[in-house]
């Protein structure tokens, strides 16, 4: 099975979960963590467990994006003192993109840095998440407002682990699967295209394995998003602030949901400014549109909306910085847009 080498770490799709063992020797692991949620506990521990020879401490946190916080990293760096973590600790994030993020940054933040290897659970973190070095935690009702880029050790990934994921969950990982077929590649974007909502059905090792090259090859030319990098945000602009708006609500929307939205608002933008045909605008319309129930924005939540937008990770000055789509398969970032644009596309 694959494995794929960036020029910092390996990503290894589909082999034995049994390899862990080669990597914390070869790592000098002083004491091992498995960092999981409730859900990863059950459904994806027992097969870690069976294959990890080194004795480990569990951590563990409440699965959800509202526990992405600073509260659950200073339970788990008062875990790591507790059990005596040292600089040659091994931290491995068995779960999703959550878990990952968070781990990720309590691991690289603990004693200057330990290692941390990602073993991504979910669609979501096997095709996107755990890959790119960015680590974080939201913080006053902000995306990601924390957070590091630090290199895992190594990203396991096994998808057997998402059978037990429900429906809702695939769908919101596959958001970010055809947002990486958006920006760069027009023939996977027919592929997807031709699946139209039947995507389940597709071959798991390979859709991941695409995807991870996709995003490896957009990360490694610019790891620290310079520049390029800022393509990977199609969606994200509308998308975050969208998932803020909601968190805690009863519309709670799912990270690849609020990006559906995104997309669907985004692309809008890029055809209002030429860069993208009517045709290719209601092809993205109509599958996202299939693939996901998403809420209609009211137009008395704009200005919060908007006000989320503002404080966007991407912008300089206040200005709303958007990635857009130059065609199906490329993009363009920091691209500036008006107000009265970023409302109408919000009502559309
Ligand atoms: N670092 C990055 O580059 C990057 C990129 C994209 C998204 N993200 C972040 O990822 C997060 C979303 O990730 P996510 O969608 O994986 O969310 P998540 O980690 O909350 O996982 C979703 C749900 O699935 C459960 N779960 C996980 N694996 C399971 C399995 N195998 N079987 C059954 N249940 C399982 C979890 O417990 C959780 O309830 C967001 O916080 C987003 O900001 C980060
Ligand atoms: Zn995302």
């Amino acid at each position: 099975m694959p494995t794929i080498p960036t020029p910092h770490y390996k990503v290894h799709v589909d082999g034995q979960l049994s390899q862990i063992n080669s990597l914390i020797k070869k790592h000098g692991s002083s004491s091992v963590f498995i960092l999981v949620d409730q859900n990863t506990k059950e459904h994806c521990l027992p097969a870690l467990d069976a294959a990890i020879e080194k004795p480990y401490h569990l951590l563990e946190v409440v699965a959800g994006e509202k526990n992405k916080s600073l509260d659950s990293c200073n339970y788990l760096w008062n875990q790591l003192v507790e059990h005596k973590a040292d600089r040659h600790s091994l931290i491995i994030n068995l779960g999703g993109g959550v878990i990952g993020d968070m781990g990720g940054f309590v691991a690289g933040t603990y004693m200057r840095g330990i290692a941390f290897i990602q073993m991504p659970t979910t669609l979501l973190a096997q095709a996107d998440a755990s890959i790119g070095g960015k680590l974080g935690v939201d913080h006053k009702g902000l995306k990601n407002m924390l957070g590091i880029f630090r290199n895992p050790y190594a990203v396991i990934t096994h998808t057997p682990f998402l059978e037990t994921l429900d429906e809702q969950e695939l769908k919101s990982g596959y958001a970010e699967v055809i947002k990486h077929a958006l920006i760069n590649s027009k023939s996977a974007w027919e592929r997807i295209k031709s699946q139209g909502t039947q995507f389940s059905n597709d071959n798991w090792s390979k859709l991941v394995t695409n995807a991870v090259k996709t995003k490896v090859q957009i990360v490694e030319q610019d790891p620290t998003e310079q520049g390029l990098r800022k393509i990977l945000n199609f969606g994200h602009t509308v998308g975050h602030a969208v998932e803020s708006f909601y968190l805690g609500t009863p519309d709670h929307l799912l990270h690849g949901e609020a990006v559906a939205k995104g997309m669907i608002t985004e692309a809008y933008i890029s055809f209002k400014l030429g860069r993208i045909n009517i045709i290719e605008l209601e092809e993205i319309n109509s599958l996202l549109e299939s693939l996901y129930t998403l809420p209609q924005v009211q137009e008395k939540d704009i200005p919060t909306l908007l006000d989320l937008m503002r404080s966007d990770k991407k912008n300089k000055d206040g200005q709303i910085k958007f990635a857009l789509l130059n065609q199906i398969g490329a993009c363009d970032f920091d691209i500036d847009v008006d107000e009265a644009l970023i409302k109408e596309s919000l009502l559309f």
